[in-house]
């Protein structure tokens, strides 16, 4: 498995910038630079991965309800992009073959947190990586595979154990250790925000690359890359670049 990781990767594409987790957003980091982008992935009512955060649609598109219970048309006749600006208007929820087929098309690398709704980390995790490897090319470096769900972490390492995942960390659990002896990832994906010098250390000795998010701040941007963080997730790609 090989890992090759930029300083900067582009949050839901540059969320700052343009509508997170579409593709207008995605093309938007690439312009500014970042080289690499994490998005989101849930399945649709009727089981397409799909790329959104939030468990609704309500915050990113004109729509209301909850994904889950949307089938993947109901969620493409969605405006996921005018609320953010009416430049962005007539933007959709992008299926994760449209996200990574793009992706492939305009030269980013990859990470795929994937976001299940509750009770479905299995069912997604399966699904995503079903859809991802159909499609992916061998001879490019295979996306990150990310998740806070445990179970989609486990997942993962049946469905794509060749792939790398990235054990994802906001409030730090005891058994932290244990998952990462568990789960083999490569990366550990930690929230800055929860962070200190001192846990961060902690994370950097197991060896592993550790990435931050979400990291605005050109300033808190060094500090982590000075204290041994790998890379820097963040919604300005263009901030955070001029001070690698
Ligand atoms: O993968 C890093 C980050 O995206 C995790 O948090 O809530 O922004 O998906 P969230
Ligand atoms: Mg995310």
């Amino acid at each position: 498995m090989t890992l090759t990781l930029p300083k900067i990767i582009g949050h839901r594409g540059a969320m700052a910038r343009a509508p997170e987790n579409t593709l207008a957003g995605f093309r938007k980091a690439r312009e500014l630079g970042a080289t690499m982008i994490e998005f989101d992935a849930k399945l649709s009512r009727d089981g397409v991965p799909v790329l959104i955060h939030d468990e609704t649609v309500d915050r990113t598109t004109d729509g209301s309800g909850a994904v889950r219970d949307m089938d993947v048309d109901e969620l493409r006749a969605l405006d996921a992009g005018g609320w953010f600006g009416p430049e962005f208007a007539g933007e959709r929820i992008p299926t994760l073959e449209e996200g990574l087929r793009l992706a492939l098309e305009i030269g980013l690398a990859v990470n795929i947190e994937i976001k299940p709704c509750p009770g479905r980390e299995i069912e997604t995790a399966r699904i995503v990586l079903e859809t991802a490897r159909a499609l992916w090319p061998a001879d490019k470096p295979a996306p990150l595979i990310s998740s806070f769900a445990l179970a989609s972490l486990e997942q993962s390492t049946l469905s794509a154990p060749d792939w790398p995942r990235g054990y994802l960390i906001w409030d730090r659990p005891d058994d932290w250790r244990e998952n990462v002896r568990r789960l083999t990832p490569a990366t550990l994906n930690v929230g800055h925000e929860r962070e200190t010098p001192e846990s961060l250390a902690d994370y950097i000795d197991t060896g592993l690359p550790v990435l931050a998010y979400t990291v605005n701040d050109p300033a808190r941007a060094r500090v982590l890359l000075d204290l041994g963080v790998s890379s820097i997730i963040t919604d300005v790609p263009d901030l955070i670049l001029p001070i690698i």
